[in-house]
């Protein structure tokens, strides 16, 4: 149930957005809640002329709707942007940010399942799904992304933009210095550490990369033959092997708990989902991937440390994802 006032805006986005003619939701019967993430809310809104999704408030929209369009050349996977703007609102300061999204829908007309929802119900899909995702990404990675490495648009940290990928990387690992060097690094190795991201040699090209690649954000569009599409990037320029990291990371933290007798349901799913996905899109060197899954690690291992407590996240996950930042810095400074 939500107050008139989400009613209201969600009403006046779709006016703002040139939808008003083609009916507004009438109440709050009209309007279902998707997420209500830290960052943005998600609702799907029923309209006479048909459903659209509405995200309103986050950081990142603009970049968001400004590579779902990019990428609407080269997938039919991806939900078609129908609005961008912001909303000046009475009583805010800021104007409110919001996107308005096509509703992806399975071949049965249902709003399409997510893969991490298909996967919780068949476990054993998880090698196909890797799959079909290694052939979207490869789809995906076709666009490059002119304005050069790093975050765009909205997004937090858009306001420097980097000649080189290895500049990025090396940049944002920087940021981090004083939790690497908590976990056991030394100064001296992560001095080295970020020189080797600096040196590493990258794709030439920054490519548009989605950012947040999971099975959550996958949906599924028909199950024989598998069709799945990526959707709520927090799209950048940059390597390939950034969206190949999160999903080698999640495999490679699942197996080590489960070594050290640790409890992780999905461990043998996310290693299919893996194999698969590197069977369809190819192998990345070696040194790209590890100086990707380096950063994103450092950044997991971080969140691990400010759950911890929470639900049911122990110290051994808090050990294993340590543990995992310096294995990767001792892949990477040999
Ligand atoms: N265009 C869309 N069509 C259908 N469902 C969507 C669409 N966009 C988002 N969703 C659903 O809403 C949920 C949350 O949206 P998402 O864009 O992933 O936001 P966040 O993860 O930031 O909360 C998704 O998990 C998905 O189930
Ligand atoms: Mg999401």
């Amino acid at each position: 149930m939500f107050t008139g006032t989400v009613v209201q805006l969600v009403r006046a986005v779709l006016r703002d957005a040139g939808l008003g003619q083609e009916g507004l939701p009438a109440g709050h019967r009209d309007l279902e809640l998707m997420s209500g993430g830290v960052d943005a809310s998600t609702f799907l809104v029923h309209r006479a002329a048909g459903d659209v999704v509405v995200k309103l408030e986050g950081t990142g929209l603009e970049a968001e709707s400004g590579a779902l369009r990019a990428w609407s050349s080269h997938s039919h996977h991806v939900p078609d942007v129908l609005g961008f703007g912001r909303l000046a609102q009475a009583g805010c300061a800021e104007p409110v940010p919001y996107l308005v999204l096509e509703v992806l829908r399975d071949h049965a007309g249902g709003v399409a399942p997510t893969a991490s929802e298909l996967l919780e119900a068949t476990p054993d899909l998880g090698s196909r799904i890797g799959e079909a995702l290694g052939a979207e990404l490869c789809r995906l990675h076709e666009a490059v992304h002119h304005e050069g490495f790093g975050n765009f648009g909205d997004s937090p940290g858009a306001e420097r933009t980097y000649d080189s990928w290895g500049a990025y990387l090396s940049d944002y690992l920087g940021l981090h210095r004083d939790f690497v060097t908590a976990t056991g690094v030394s100064d001296r190795r992560l001095r080295l550490a970020l020189d080797a991201l600096r040196d590493t040699s990258y794709d030439d090209a920054p490519r548009l990369l989605h950012g947040d690649v999971s099975v959550r954000n996958l949906a599924v569009y028909q199950r024989d033959p598998l069709a799945v599409g990526l959707f709520d990037p927090n799209p950048l320029g940059g390597d390939p092997s950034w969206d190949l990291a999160p999903v080698a990371n999640k495999a490679a933290l699942g197996d080590e708990l489960c070594r050290r007798g640790g409890e992780s349901g999905s461990a043998a799913t996310d290693a299919a989902v893996w194999s698969g996905l590197q069977a369809a899109y190819g192998a990345l060197p070696d040194g790209r991937m590890v100086a990707a899954q380096l950063v994103q690690a450092v950044l997991q291992a971080e969140a691990r440390h400010h759950g911890r407590g929470d639900g049911d996240l122990g110290e051994r996950e808090v050990a294993v994802a340590d543990d995992f930042v310096r294995e990767l810095v001792d892949r990477l400074v040999r």
